[in-house]
């Protein structure tokens, strides 16, 4: 495994790989790998002749009061599971190469940026949206494989992609999670452990969404509100919120209508910790 640093490089390198005709598959992360990101890499290597993993806490996508100097950079453990996970070619640029003296240009997100986790954290999709586009440039792949975990995340970058005509296929990873129900997340690790079984009951709320929807309750709006008290009754966590949207447009919906599926998104602190899910789920 190669470790690069400089943009410039990585782009002659990932020039000369699809002169030779290689399929690039790349997974960006901010490092910190856990079992999650891994999976990402196994989809990439299943798929592409050669993969890079690219790791940058990009600092433009964390607000003011965010965990932008707390955000764990273990980097040579990183670089052990990279290459243990058969990365090619580990992109692991510094900040002032990203985002050098005198940079201006950021990509603005319409509506779907700004509603949910683009309205708790304003400017955070600007943010995603322009490093992933700049990494897309400086790494040219054909593939790229984003986790369903940030699910509205992965709608953003779809539109990106359709939007700016971007030649590239974006791959959806299912989300991986602890024996307990747990999203695996490099914030885990702010949890306490009493925080940290209290947090499994965003999973049971996805489950709990699944089990009234197979029997057929449709009242999408009134089931959100069951699971936003299951998890307002659990000790030291509080709600922020529980939502369904629809899994084409990934608008808020009210009412579930058979054959469709929708996916129901969560946020919830608990403790200081805030932790995101979700889980799709099909009216049949
Ligand atoms: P990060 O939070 O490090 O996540 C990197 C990728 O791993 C994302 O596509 C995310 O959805 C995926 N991922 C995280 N936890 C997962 C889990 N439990 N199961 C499956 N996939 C999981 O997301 C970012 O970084 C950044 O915003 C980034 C896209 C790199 C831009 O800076």
């Amino acid at each position: 495994m190669q470790i690069i640093t400089e943009p410039c490089q990585m782009q002659a390198i990932a020039e000369k790989l699809r002169l030779n005709r290689q399929l690039i598959g790349v997974v960006m992360t901010m490092g910190a790998l856990h079992e999650g990101h891994l999976s990402l890499v196994k989809l990439a290597r299943q798929s592409s002749g050669t993969v890079i993993l690219t790791i940058f806490v990009n600092p433009s996508q964390f607000g003011a009061n965010e965990d932008l100097h707390q955000y764990p950079r273990p980097f040579e453990q990183d670089v052990a599971l990279a290459k243990a996970a058969g990365v090619d070619y580990l992109f692991a640029p510094e900040a002032r190469n990203i985002y050098p003296e005198n940079y201006q240009t950021t990509l603005e997100c319409g509506a779907l940026g700004k509603r949910l986790e683009g309205e708790r954290r304003p400017g955070h999709f600007n943010g995603v949206a322009t490093i992933v586009t700049k990494l897309f440039h400086i790494t040219k792949p054909h593939r790229a494989i984003f986790g369903e975990k940030d699910a509205q995340q992965l709608a953003i970058i779809r539109q990106i992609v359709k939007d700016l005509d971007l030649d590239i296929t974006v791959v959806a990873a299912p989300i991986v999670r602890e024996e307990s129900g747990l999203a695996v997340s490099s914030r885990n690790i702010y949890l306490s452990s009493q925080e940290r079984s209290a947090a499994t009951i965003l999973y049971q709320g996805i489950c709990h969404a699944e089990k009234s929807i197979a029997s057929k309750k449709r009242d999408l709006l009134a089931i959100a509100a069951e699971i936003e008290q299951m998890i307002a009754s659990t000790p030291g966590c509080r709600p922020d919120y529980v939502t369904f949207v629809d899994e084409e447009r990934f608008e808020l919906t009210e009412r579930a209508e058979e054959g469709k599926e929708y996916r129901l998104l969560l946020a919830a602190y608990c403790g200081a910790v805030r932790l995101i899910d979700n889980g799709k789920i099909r009216a049949s």
